[in-house]
C-alpha cells in the first residue's frame, strides 16, 4: 500500500512511518519542518527512517499542508491510497499566544488535507485529534458518544473542528475518515516540549519541576508503540456506510497523577525530583481517561503498556540518544 502521512518528522508520524515501512508500505511523508519546533530533532527522525531497512520506500517532501498547489503536487506525483493526516500544530499551552498559526496548520491545513484526498479517491483517511476535544464537563471515562462541545483552549477548538470536518467530507463525498482522539503520548523520539521527557530531563538534571495542578492533574498517558498499533489497525479497517465516518479514543484507559508519574520516574533514574507546586493553569483539563471500548470493537486491540514499563523504555531511550537531543530544552 502507498500511504501518505502528514507530519512523517513529528514524534508520532515518524513512528507510523517507521511501522508502515517495516510491513512493508511505501511511505510519503509530508512535513514542512515546523519552525516553532526542534529543527535538530525533526531531522534526526528523519535520518532514522531514511536508514531503516525498509528505507527504499520512504519519500520525503517537504510541504506545507496549507498550500494547496504543492500539496496537490504531492498527490500526483506520488498517487496515495490511503492517508495518516498528523501534522499540526501542538500544544495546548501555547496556542492562545498563537492562535492564527493553530487555525491555520489544524484547520486550514485538515481542509486541504481532505480535499486533495477527495480529489485523488483515497480509501480512507486517518487523522488525529485529541483527549482535550472532551473539555470541561464530560464525565470521565470519556466516552465518543460525549458530546465535546466545550474546549478548553485553541489547540482543541481547532481539534475538534477538523473533527466536524472530516464529518462533512465524509457526508458529501463519501470518503471514509477515521478522527482518532490520541490521549497524552509518550515515549522515545518524543516531543521535549511535553511533561514525561521535560521532567526526566529535569529529575536528571537537578533541576525545579513546576507541578500544575499541585500535582493531582490525572493524565491518561499512552505509550507511542501503542499508539502505532492502533493507528496502524484503524488504517487497515476503512470505516463502512452512508457516511463512512468514525471517531475512535487511544488511550490506555488508566489514568495516573502528575506527582504518581513522577514518582515512577525518580525510581526508574534512582533521583529525587525538586518539585514547585503550582496551581492549574486556565485551558488545562484537570483530568483525562479514555473509554477504548470503541476501538477494541472496531480493531480487537487494547493499549496495554502502563507507565511503569512506558517509562523504562523512555528513560533507556533518553540515556542513549538524550544528550545529542537536548538543543531546545
Ligand atoms: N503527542 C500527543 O500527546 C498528542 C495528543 C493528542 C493529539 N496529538 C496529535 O497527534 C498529531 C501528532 O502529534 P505529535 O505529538 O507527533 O506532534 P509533533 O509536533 O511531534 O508532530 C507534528 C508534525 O507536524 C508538522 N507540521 C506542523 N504544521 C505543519 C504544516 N502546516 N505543514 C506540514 N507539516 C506541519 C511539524 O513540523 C511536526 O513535525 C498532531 O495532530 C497532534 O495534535 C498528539
Amino acid at each position: 500500500m502507498h500511504v501518505l502521512v502528514t507530519g512523517a518528522a513529528g514524534f508520532i508520524g515518524h513512528h507510523v512511518s517507521a511501522r508502515l515501512l517495516a510491513r512493508g508500505d511505501a511511505v510519503i511523508g509530508v512535513d514542512h519542518l515546523d519552525p516553532s519546533g526542534d529543527g535538530r530533532l525533526m531531522r534526526a527522525r528523519l535520518e532514522r527512517l531514511q536508514a531503516l531497512p525498509g528505507a527504499a520506500g520512504f519519500s520525503f517532501h517537504r510541504v506545507d499542508i496549507t498550500d494547496g498547489p504543492a500539496l496537490a503536487e504531492v498527490f500526483r506525483r506520488e498517487r496515495p491510497e490511503r492517508l495518516v493526516h498528523l501534522a499540526a500544530r501542538v500544544g495546548v499551552r501555547s496556542a492562545g499566544a498563537a492562535a492564527r498559526a493553530y487555525l491555520d496548520a489544524n484547520v486550514t491545513g485538515s481542509l486541504q488535507v481532505l480535499e486533495q484526498a477527495c480529489a485523488a479517491g483515497l480509501s480512507h483517511v486517518v487523522y488525529a485529534s485529541s483527549s482535550s476535544v472532551y473539555g470541561a464537563g464530560t464525565p470521565p471515562p470519556f466516552a465518543e458518544s460525549a458530546s465535546a462541545d466545550h474546549p478548553l483552549n485553541v489547540y482543541s477548538a481547532t481539534k475538534r473542528a477538523s473533527e466536524l470536518l472530516a464529518h462533512t467530507y465524509s457526508h458529501l463525498y463519501g470518503i471514509p475518515t477515521s478522527g482518532l482522539r490520541f490521549f497524552t503520548v509518550y515515549g522515545p523520539w518524543g516531543r521535549p516540549d511535553m511533561a514525561p521527557l521535560r521532567f526526566l530531563r529535569a529529575i536528571r538534571a537537578g533541576r525545579t519541576i513546576d507541578l500544575y495542578g499541585e500535582g493531582r492533574m490525572q493524565r491518561d498517558f499512552t505509550h507511542v508503540d501503542d499508539v502505532v498499533e492502533a493507528v496502524l489497525r484503524v488504517l487497515d479497517r476503512p470505516p463502512v456506510g452512508a457516511t463512512p465516518y468514525r471517531l475512535l479514543n487511544v488511550g490506555r484507559g488508566a489514568p495516573v497523577s502528575l506527582r504518581d508519574f513522577v514518582g515512577v520516574l525518580e525510581r526508574h533514574l534512582g533521583a529525587r525530583a525538586v518539585l514547585n507546586l503550582l496551581s492549574a493553569q486556565p485551558g488545562e483539563m484537570e483530568a483525562t481517561w479514555a473509554d477504548v471500548s470503541a476501538l477494541e470493537r472496531e480493531t480487537g486491540f487494547t493499549p496495554r503498556i502502563c507507565v511503569e514499563e512506558g517509562l523504562a523504555d523512555l528513560v533507556a531511550w533518553e540515556r542513549q540518544h538524550g544528550a545529542s537531543l537536548t538543543a531546545s530544552v
